[in-house]
This record gives C-alpha cells, structure tokens and sequence, in this order.
C-alpha cells in the first residue's frame, strides 16, 4: 500500500500530500495513480538486502508489470536494468533511454517479424528454445546469450502464475541444457548467462531458494562439460506483496539470508567464479505504489446482496476476474460516523465474471463516492482492455506532493483510429 497515505476528516485521502479530490476532479476516473517515491523505496530495499550480502547484483525491473515510460524512466535513475517478454516492451525500453545492453529479453514463442526486431535493437537475448537457439545462431552472432532454464521447481499465487514445472511452456528443460551452451559455443559465442523465472506472487522464500541451488547445479554441470564461466544468473522475479490485509510480506531478509546464502555456498563449493547475480521482480518494485480511484455509479440490490457498481472494471484491473485476486478497496472520502456495510463491487461491462472484490465491509456507499482500489501499480494498466468499447483510463505519477499526468485517457476517437471502414 502507498504508505503515507491519510486520511483528514474535512478532506479526504491524500496521496503524499495530494488530495485524491483534486486528481479525481483534473483527470476524472477511473484514473490509475503512483507514487514514485515508493517505486524507489521497493527499489532500494530490495537492492540494497541483496547487495549487502553480495557484491555482483543486477535487477532487472520486469517491464510486463508496467511500461508507463515515466515509471521505466525512474526505475533507470535508481540504476535498474531491464526484463522484457516482446519487442513492444523493447521498443518502450529504448525510449525510456534504457541501452540495448540493459534489456534482457525473455520472451517465448518468438514470431519471425519480432525476431528481425531483436536482432536489430541488440538487445541480450534469453532462449527459451532450441528452436530460437538455433534462429539466433542462424542470423546472428550474439555478443552474449542466455538460457532460459525450466527448473521444474515452480511456485505461485495462482496455477496460471506458476512459470516452470514439467510440462511448463517456459525455458528449457535441464536434459538440453549442456546441448544448447555447447551449440552456442561452437557457433563462436563466449560471454554466456543463465536464467530461470519459477512464478509470482510468491511470500515464502523456500521456492526461491530450492530453485536456486537447483539452477546452481546446473550452473555446475554446464561448467564441467564446457568449460563455461557464466557472467550473471538471473533467479528471476516472483516475490509477492501481501494483497490481503492479513497477509504478512515477504521477509525480505530472511529471502535473502537464504537465498543469497545458497547462491554463494554454491559458488564457492563448485568454484564458479564470480558471476552477477540478477532478479526480476516486477510487482514489488510497482505493486504496492499504485492505486486505481474509481467513481460509484450504482446500488443496487439483488435477493441476497448489496451491489455498488463502480466505473473500473476488468478492463482497468484483469487480476480479480482472471485469477481471483484479491484487491483491498478503500472509501477516499471522510467516513467518520458512517455505518459499515457488505457490498459486491461491480464493474460497468456486461460480463458476469466483472467483480473487482465480493462481500467488502465499507463505508456506507452513496453514488458518487470514489473507491481506492490498493495495490494495482503493477499488472493494472499493462493488463487492460478495451472490451465493451471502453476507453483505458488515464495515469497519473506523483512525486514530490505534485501530479503529472503520464498517459492520457482515451478519447472515443482512439476506438475507431485503426480501424478501416
Ligand atoms: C520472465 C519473467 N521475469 C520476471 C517476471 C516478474 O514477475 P513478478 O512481477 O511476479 O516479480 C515475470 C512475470 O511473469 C516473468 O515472466
């Protein structure tokens, strides 16, 4: 959650000192709001527990989570390095002033046309097949390439978020992987990195650290029959933020305790040299800095509920419906003394499934009220839509107690822009 927010009886909930009534009346809802100084806070923690127990550490910010060119430009200030899944989010990344050598891609199942891109930007590419091992080798000759290893050891907060296993679409099974660096290396390739991504959402450091000391034996087994000494091992991305106002986050010090702990144990065991250790997170960088205000449009009551329909829906936050993520819904304006009630809150699209949370305790609701919806800086706006015809909300950064907007909203013409008729 944005941590300093407060809330003044007279006023209303305030940003880091922006009121919520002045961006809500300037940009209009739903809007989709961050801090940036809790984008670097995240950084910073992350970074720095990880460094203090090594010295080599990259993070590479997954771009997936959020592409607002504003959020990558910041993300780059603090120094990060940059994880991408398609050129779309290579072509963000370049103008966000990231350089070529910074973007790693890790994308999957990779068409023709997006390879050519690829090679033409330069970027540092992360197999994820045989078949785009051999196309890279085909066309080019990678100053360093990397392999995207399915560890078979996946974890998540939902089936769908679970990225490695045995029958994963992810990476490389660890049967090929000794084949695949040897074919790079005949091809005349000699900087090399390895890389794995088991899941998200993840709370508990035990995943990781399996999965780590299981990439570190392959790690092993790839040096002893080639030779190789890799330059980085990227552990992937994957920790989770607590969305339920129950939930305990990751303790992040005991995350990197083991996990660094195991890294470097396998280090020095198999004498592996010195290579930079990267990570990919994506929503602990950006999840809990951004907010979506959304407008109450309806009450409405059914036979057994109490429905409050608001102006954001799956369109503007997919999590819920998707994978039956919970979001933490807050009331902006002054409650004191109003009587709590149950609602459903629903989005405005005729789709059944378009509930943004089920039996939330809030405020007494009256149209017109605006929702904060926490926790949506990361797969929010990068994962929204426009079904039904609705239009992707604007965004907005503070920094510094001042607003700027970051994207405009779209306007009906965008709808019709592409379109032939
Ligand atoms: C390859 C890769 N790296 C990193 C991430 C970031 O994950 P998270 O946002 O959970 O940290 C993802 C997300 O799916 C991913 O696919």
């Amino acid at each position: 959650m944005i941590p300093d927010m407060c809330c003044k009886e007279d006023e209303g909930l305030k940003i880091e000192g922006v009121s919520v009534n002045d961006i809500v009346e300037k940009y209009g809802t739903p809007v989709y709001v961050y801090s940036g100084s809790r984008i670097r806070e995240n950084y910073r923690r992350l970074y720095d527990a990880l460094k203090e127990r090594y010295d080599k550490i990259r993070i590479h910010f997954a771009a997936k989570s959020n592409t607002n060119i504003s959020i990558l430009k910041i993300l780059k200030e603090e120094g990060a390095k940059l994880d991408t899944v398609s050129v779309g989010e290579i072509y963000l990344a370049l103008k966000a002033g990231f350089r070529p050598q910074d973007i790693l891609f890790t994308g999957t199942n990779v068409s023709d046309d997006e390879l050519n891109y690829l090679i033409d930007s330069n970027v540092v590419i992360n197999v994820d097949s045989l078949s785009l091992l051999d196309w890279v080798l085909d066309k080019t000759h990678p100053e360093i390439l990397s392999v995207r290893v399915n560890p078979t050891i996946g974890a998540g907060a939902h089936e769908h978020l679970i990225t490695a296993g045995d029958d994963s679409k992810f990476g490389i099974l660890e049967r090929d992987i000794v084949k695949a660096y040897s074919k790079a290396q005949h091809a005349g390739v000699n900087r090399f990195g390895i890389h794995m991504h088991i899941g998200s959402g993840i709370l508990d450091p035990d995943p990781h650290r399996k999965a780590t000391g299981k990439l570190m034996n392959i790690v092993r087994n790839v040096r002893e029959k080639t030779g190789i000494e890799f330059e980085f091992v990227d552990i992937g991305g994957g920790i989770g933020i607590p969305y339920e106002p129950q939930e305990k986050e990751m303790d992040l010090e005991r995350f990197a305790d083991e996990v660094i702990g195991c890294f470097k144990e396998k280090l020095e065991q198999y004498d592996l040299g010195n290579p930079y250790m990267c990570m990919e997170p994506g929503r602990y960088i950006v999840g809990d800095a951004g907010i979506i205000l959304t407008r109450v449009n309806t009450i409405k009551k059914t036979k057994s509920k109490t429905l409050a329909g608001v102006d954001a829906g799956l369109h503007t936050l997919i999590r819920p419906a998707m994978y039956g993520a919970y979001h933490h819904m807050i009331h902006t304006g002054c409650t004191v003394d109003k009587e709590m009630e149950t609602y459903d809150i629903m989005g405005p699209l005729c789709e059944s499934s378009d509930f943004l949370g089920r039996e939330r305790e809030l405020p007494k609701l009256e149209e017109s009220d605006i929702l904060g919806i926490l926790n949506a800086g990361a797969y929010g706006f990068t994962m929204a839509s426009n079904y039904n015809s609705m239009l992707k909300p604007a965004e907005i950064l503070i920094n510094d107690s001042k607003h700027r907007l970051i994207r405009e909203a779209e306007t009906m013409e965008d709808l019709a822009n592409k379109q032939r008729y």
